[in-house]
């Protein structure tokens, strides 16, 4: 079994291999530049591969991609067709995304920026917040994270959302479904957290249309895609004070350009990426797992589906 292991730091890469060698004991496993007869190739295992890569693989039964999104394996513009993609997901990608979610949702909700400013101004100025249960936040995509964010924060108190294509049920979350209800989710939302896949459907969703319907002053929460934001109608949105606040987590180009506005905005926070970030340990074990059951069986249990984009 030959796997090529492809993530766009080198270092990354070598320390990926050595993991997956150590777990997959007689597997063939190499980064994508060492990798000598590429007609060997089975399995691939990528983050933001390089366009062209994959192709360059015939006989490639499967992608695995080192994170939950697969929007970054479908972006390039050679995929081979119809070569079936692993996605990597697990409990601790869901416990650090419920405490990112918590962490900033609790931060706008308590008003923290404005606290600190007037800490700064040497101000004793008590803010006083809403209590939980008056406070309405919504998550829009209910998978695997956005369903754990929606019950972390109703369990919080607050009066909690939840938007997705199919239906669901989650206990203490009030469900949308469907295109047709994305107007009645965001009437009154006071903070918008977006866990969306990003695909055609979702691509500059976050626009101002979408910011118009929120209540006013609401925040917003990004820690999906950079690609469902659509930046200037953000800036134009805190410009008029309809929205007050934005964390940032994911961008269109990643590292953010240090020129970007987005960096000095005073009412944007920007994280880089780390709302949950894969635990390297934890998420060899996951991808060496997977691959196990994929070449004994065809198929694991966290197969993404490249059709729907997700
Ligand atoms: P997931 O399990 O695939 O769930 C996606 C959810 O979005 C599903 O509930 C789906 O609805 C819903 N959805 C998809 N298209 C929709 C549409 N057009 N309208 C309404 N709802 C739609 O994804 P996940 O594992 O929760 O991850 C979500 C995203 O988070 C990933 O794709 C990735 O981009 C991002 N992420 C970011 C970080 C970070 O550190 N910032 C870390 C991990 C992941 P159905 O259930 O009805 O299909
Ligand atoms: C990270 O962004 C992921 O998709 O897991």
């Amino acid at each position: 079994m030959t796997v090529a292991v492809y993530l766009p730091s080198e270092e990354k890469t070598h320390w990926w291999v050595e993991m997956l060698q150590g777990l997959l004991p007689g597997w063939d496993i190499a980064s994508i530049e060492d990798i000598k007869d590429r007609a060997a190739v089975k399995h691939a295992v990528v983050w933001r591969p390089r366009p062209g890569d994959l192709a360059t693989f015939p006989h490639l039964e499967v992608i695995v991609s080192i994170g939950a999104g697969i929007d970054h394996v479908l972006a390039d513009p050679e995929l081979p067709a119809d070569v079936p993609i692993i996605r990597t997901v697990g409990d601790d990608l869901t416990q650090r995304m419920r405490e990112y979610v918590a962490l900033h949702v609790l931060r706008h909700h308590r008003d923290m920026p404005r606290q600190l400013q007037a800490q700064a101004e040497k101000d004793w100025h008590a803010i006083v917040v809403p209590v939980a249960p008056n406070r309405t936040v919504g998550v829009m995509g209910l998978g695997n994270l956005g369903a754990a964010a929606a019950e972390t924060l109703s369990g919080l108190g607050f009066a909690t959302r939840g938007w997705s294509k199919s239906e669901k049920t989650i206990q203490g979350v009030e469900t949308y479904a469907g295109a047709g209800t994305l107007d009645a989710f965001l009437s009154g939302c006071e903070i918008l957290v977006n866990l969306l896949p990003l695909t055609d459907a979702t691509t500059g969703i976050l626009k101002a249309d979408l910011f118009g319907k929120l209540a006013p002053g609401a925040c917003v929460i990004n820690c999906a895609r950079g690609g469902h934001l659509v930046d200037d109608d953000l800036l134009a949105a805190l410009k008029s004070g309809h929205i007050k606040q934005a964390t940032l987590d994911v961008f269109h180009i990643e590292p953010l350009p240090t020129d970007h506005p987005f960096w000095d905005h005073p009412a944007i926070t920007v994280t880089p990426h780390v709302a949950s970030q894969i635990d390297a340990a934890t998420g060899g074990r996951l991808i060496a797992a997977n691959l196990k059951s994929f070449a004994e069986t065809g198929t694991c249990p966290d197969m993404a589906d490249a059709a729907r984009g997700y």
